[in-house]
């Protein structure tokens, strides 16, 4: 299966799909996925929710986009929900996950400069973390892979160990305007931060003057067990980034701001044309909607639970083949032991139509739907011992 007209610059796999609904995405052979990565922990409701679709549509027929020169319903209904239920003072919205850390970027170092801070520019990231493809947000990328041929990235970026507590206190210092992390690093491979790491960053972010952002891309919207991951770790930023699930796959993404820097950034310091857009917001708005009526929370530490036990099992019972799973809530990792490949393990399932996702370090990441039920969490996890148990057999051979 090819697509010659597309830039070559995704490795797809060979499946066209034409439709979905609930965990289920279907194929253009009608053949039915069980969804186990929801567009890289997008659809938090599933597929094709009928309620996001209504809102979408009679969005789409009132209006879809005014442009930021204006005031429009969604996107101010859509901040006063999410400052209301993250108790930040205010959203910044834009398309991506990138670009809503872009922003944070900037209005870190436009803060400090306001102060007259002219030298506090530094963004202090993370080893193992990912917070997106474009210039700034890979600059703050520590993989050096993905930035190969891109030089020159933007300057006054560094990196510290994850999880490292007695490093952090070396790492930032007056020159420090931010330190960004992802309370759960999924891309590379599902890696929660600890919290005891994360309460010692809040208190030097304080103490010396840097902002503390996480990026909840991935990991927010309700992953974990909790709205936003900051209330499952217990530790408060001064600035959230998020995208992914916020808006159940329309492109929306948000900046939450703290009140004491809400002033940083003022008229034209920073915009976006389609940024908060009516359909998009209005999806979003929808999205936080559903959620309180499903008691979405409970259902996540439930059915994550069970996926982490089921996982375990795996662990103790192909010891050979995979490792302890990591992971928080429904954002799960397995690392896979050599000679076997989380990518031949997710091809396997696939063609067992099931889906889920790869990390860093020859990991199998699981990020369903947060609606998935505890009978498909038990046929995913049996799928899984399956596929480790016979491509086990066969490796050893
Ligand atoms: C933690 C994190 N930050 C940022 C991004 C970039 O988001 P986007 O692909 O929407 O630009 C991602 C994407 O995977 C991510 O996982």
């Amino acid at each position: 299966m090819n697509e010659p007209a597309l830039l070559a610059n995704y490795s797809r796999a060979p499946v066209r799909f034409v439709s979905g609904d609930g965990c289920y995405l279907v194929d253009e052979e009608g053949r039915r996925y069980l969804d186990a990565i929801a567009g890289i922990a997008v659809c938090a409701l599933g597929h094709a929710h009928p309620e996001i679709a209504d809102a979408v549509a009679r969005q789409s027929r009132r209006l879809v986009h005014a442009s930021n020169l204006y005031f429009h319903e969604p996107s101010g209904d859509l901040a006063r929900e999410l400052t209301r239920r993250s108790g930040f003072a205010r959203a910044f919205f834009c398309n991506s996950g990138t670009e809503a850390n872009e922003a944070a970027i900037k209005l870190a170092r436009k803060a400090a400069y306001r102060r007259g801070e002219r030298d506090r520019n530094t963004i202090l990231a993370f080893s193992g973390g990912f917070h997106g493809r474009t210039l700034g947000a890979l600059a703050a990328t520590a993989n050096p892979e993905y930035k190969i041929g891109f030089a020159p990235l933007p300057e006054g970026f560094a990196w510290a160990p994850f999880n490292d507590i007695a490093a952090l206190d070396a790492a930032i210092d007056d020159r420090t305007a931010a330190c960004i992390v992802e309370p759960v690093q999924g891309e590379s491979g599902v890696h929660p931060a600890r919290e005891d790491f994360l309460h010692e960053l809040r208190r030097l972010c304080s103490e010396r003057g840097a902002l503390l952002i996480f990026d909840e891309v991935q990991c927010g919207m309700g992953r974990l067990g909790d709205l936003f991951a900051f209330q499952s770790v217990g530790v408060r930023p001064d600035l959230l980034t998020m995208a992914k699930a916020l808006g159940n796959g329309l492109p929306i993404g948000a900046m939450l701001v703290d009140g004491a820097f809400a002033e940083a950034l003022q008229p034209g310091d920073h915009g976006s044309t389609f940024g908060g857009s009516p359909v998009s917001a209005a999806a979003a708005l929808a999205h936080l909607h559903i959620r309180d009526k499903l008691d979405l929370d409970a259902h996540v530490r439930t059915v994550g639970a069970r996926a982490m036990e089921g996982l375990a099992a795996i662990a103790r019972a192909l010891p050979a083949y995979v490792e302890a799973p990591r992971g928080r809530g429904l954002l799960l990792g397995l690392p896979v032991r050599e000679p076997l490949r989380a990518v031949a393990i997710a091809e396997e399932l696939r063609e067992r139509g099931i889906l889920v996702g790869t990390g860093g370090g020859n990991t199998l990441r699981l990020a369903p739907p947060l609606i998935v039920s505890l009978e498909e969490i038990d046929l995913l996890i049996a799928a899984i011992a399956s596929v480790v148990a016979g491509m086990g057999a066969r490796a050893a051979k």
